[in-house]
């Protein structure tokens, strides 16, 4: 059977709901997330408008990974637009459970990588990781993405594990 055709583009307001209940379920089962889901509260209404700000917004992006109308991926930015930091950036990334390892998060921090480097003012892209996210730190590595430094014990697990949080840059 061939596999379902994934589209990566970015979110539009009509993404809400399938958006929301996306982020919810990531909250729910991704331990390497900062965000658990009772701190969630968003629900569609509100995503719809967090929608609209990130798409009026020229310095930050939200991207989706797209089948049968429904979100299995997605991939946000901000930007402190203060003068001495505003050329640089932050994301977060993530994939539903049962889609991971089909290269559809490769393809979403590929075409962020792409959106920055067309930008007329973002240089550099910096992200935060945890130290036990290896799957995550493989597809840093293997985009660019280099080590610049460590928060120690930075992440407490509900179970009392506490873990570093890597910060890593890419100039593109
Ligand atoms: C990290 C994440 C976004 C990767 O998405 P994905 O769609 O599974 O990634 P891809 O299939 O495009 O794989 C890209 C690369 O990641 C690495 N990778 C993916 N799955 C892996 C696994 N199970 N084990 C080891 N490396 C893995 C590989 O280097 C892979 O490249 P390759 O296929 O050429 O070997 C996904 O695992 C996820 O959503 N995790 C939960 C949320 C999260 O941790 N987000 C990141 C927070 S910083």
């Amino acid at each position: 059977m061939s596999k379902p055709k994934v589209e990566i583009r970015e979110a539009k307001t009509s993404d809400a709901r399938s958006l929301n209940r996306f982020v919810r379920s990531i909250f729910t089962t991704s331990r390497h997330l900062i965000t658990r889901a009772q701190e969630f509260r968003s629900g569609s209404f509100k995503q719809r408008g967090w929608i609209a700000r990130k798409n009026s917004n020229s310095h930050e992006i939200c991207l989706v990974a797209v089948t049968d109308k429904t979100v299995i991926g997605m991939l946000d930015s901000w930007t402190d637009r203060r003068q001495r930091v505003a050329h640089g950036t932050c994301f977060a990334m993530s994939v539903a459970e049962q889609w991971r390892s089909n290269g559809i998060g490769r393809a979403l921090l590929e075409a962020f990588i792409d959106w920055v480097r067309k930008h007329p003012s973002l240089e550099r892209i910096e992200l935060h990781v945890h130290s036990d996210n290896e799957s995550a730190i493989k597809l840093y590595e293997s985009c660019g993405f280099k080590r610049e430094g460590v928060r120690k014990g930075a992440v407490k697990y509900e179970d009392g594990r506490i873990i570093d949080d890597i910060i890593m840059a890419l100039w593109p």
